[in-house]
């Protein structure tokens, strides 16, 4: 579905931030591993978050969504039943990677994971590497992409470290670690989200950090009964995003994930002299059980370039296409370095930005691991194909209500993916 979006009049009014997708996928993850009933508040219904929901029955599972939570019976950790068929993650990367961890530690058994068209040219060897060592055993399509097959095994405890920082591969490794015979540590190269050692922390498991590694000791059970999903920062992202770059906006946004490992796009707005204020956990060095949230106050400002370095892109990895559209905004010249990555999420989002941003007028280039964008103060407007992408169809969005001739948004249906109700409360901010 295609939808225009034309230059819009000061965005202004209160929005509650939509549920985390991140740690939806975790809760209905955690959930299903648990012994007892786990209750879920404010959980994300939407179609990746779904897909969570649909594998987690299909291995055995009980969900009851009630009208403000979800209830799951899991299977224990070890007692997962074999589905008869493959499970289909859908556009859910997440899922794809997060869950053979857990189904690696099913000694005997047997499962499939596929999903759409994206899913299938998204690498998954690297879990394949790690959970190999552990002792599953584990077959991708030319090695390297999904459909996925996990044959379940008594598993090994093992250090590993990661060659890239990633929260999906980290998190599916310490799933795993639970059911293995020890103590599993993980090193990452930058410090991606946390939001698996803290959840596990809370259904008390042995989980410590010490800078960039995470050990997690293996144990017989989790134990959880209640989670309340916070509001996620990546999709009030783009709500700010339109606000600061919309002339005489003013928002509050309430109810915003500010885990500092998620806060890096807020980070990186401050430094353009942005306006938003309210406050952002900081780093402590001590691992949390919580998941910190807060009211941000937004307002439309002048911005000024900036250059994100490597180790800022794990914090703002699912905001880097917005760091490129507030650039066209700003005095100077913004550069993103070091976020390869984007190549390998829903689509190649540095192909993507570049040439959807271009196409609306913006003097943007690709570099090998991100992208450099001259500010002009203005943005001319056209078309921009979303490439099935939920973040490209919101940032395609965002930027037609900041242009001087809106933007028609091609497959904005997309959005749907973390953000259902992203129109709907685009055009109720702009009334
Ligand atoms: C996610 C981690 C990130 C992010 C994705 C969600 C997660 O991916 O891009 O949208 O929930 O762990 P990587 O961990 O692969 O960087």
């Amino acid at each position: 579905m295609n939808m225009r979006f034309e230059p819009s009049r000061a965005l202004a009014g209160e929005l509650r931030a939509p549920p985390d997708k991140s740690i939806s996928h975790r809760a209905a993850l955690l959930g299903a591993m648990a012994s007892e009933p786990v209750r879920i508040e404010n959980y994300l219904h939407a179609a990746d978050t779904a897909s969570t929901l649909q594998a987690v029955r299909a291995l055995g599972a009980l969900v009851e969504t009630r009208k403000d939570e979800i209830v799951i019976r899991g299977t224990g950790l070890r007692d997962v039943r074999e589905p008869g068929r493959p499970i289909d993650v859908g556009n859910a990367g997440t899922l794809m990677r997060m869950l053979p961890g857990w189904l690696a530690a099913q000694d005997g058994r047997s499962f499939t994971l596929d999903g759409d068209p994206s899913i299938r040219r998204r690498p998954v060897d690297r879990i394949v590497a790690p959970l190999s060592q552990m002792g599953a055993q584990l077959h991708a399509s030319g090695g390297r992409f999904p459909p996925l097959t996990v044959h379940g095994a008594r598993l090994r405890a093992i250090s590993y470290e990661l060659p890239v920082a990633s929260a999906q591969v980290k998190s599916c490794i310490l799933l795993a670690a639970l059911a293995a015979d020890g103590a599993t540590t993980v090193g990452e190269p930058e410090r991606s989200r946390d939001h698996t050692e803290r959840m596990l922390l809370r259904a008390g498991v042995n989980v410590h950090r010490n800078g960039r590694h995470v050990t997690v000791v293996n144990v017989d059970e989790l134990i959880l009964d209640r989670l309340r999903v916070p509001g996620d920062p990546s999709s009030a992202a783009f709500i700010i995003a339109a606000c600061v770059l919309v002339p005489g906006s003013r928002l509050l946004i309430g109810d915003v994930g500010v885990n500092w490992t998620r806060c890096g796009f807020l980070r990186i707005l401050r430094r353009m002299r942005g306006i938003v204020l309210g406050d952002l956990e900081e780093e402590t060095g001590e691992l949390s059980p919580h998941e910190p949230v807060s009211d941000l106050d937004v307002a439309h400002g002048t911005l000024e370039a900036t250059v994100v370095e490597p180790e800022e892109v794990p914090p703002a990895i699912d905001e880097l296409p917005l760091v490129a559209l507030l650039g066209c905004f700003a005095e100077g010249e913004t550069v993103v370095r070091g976020a390869q990555e984007l190549r390998l999420k829903e689509s190649d989002r540095i192909a993507g930005v570049v040439e959807g941003l271009r196409g609306l007028g913006a003097d943007i280039e690709a570099t090998e691991d991100g992208f450099a964008v001259r500010g002009t103060g203005a943005l001319r407007g056209g078309v921009l194909d979303a490439r099935g992408d939920h973040r490209m169809a919101m940032m395609g969005a965002v930027a037609g209500l900041a242009s001087r001739e809106g933007v028609e948004v091609l497959g904005i249906e997309a959005a749907a993916v973390s953000y259902p109700r992203f129109v709907e409360d685009l055009a109720r901010l702009a009334a």
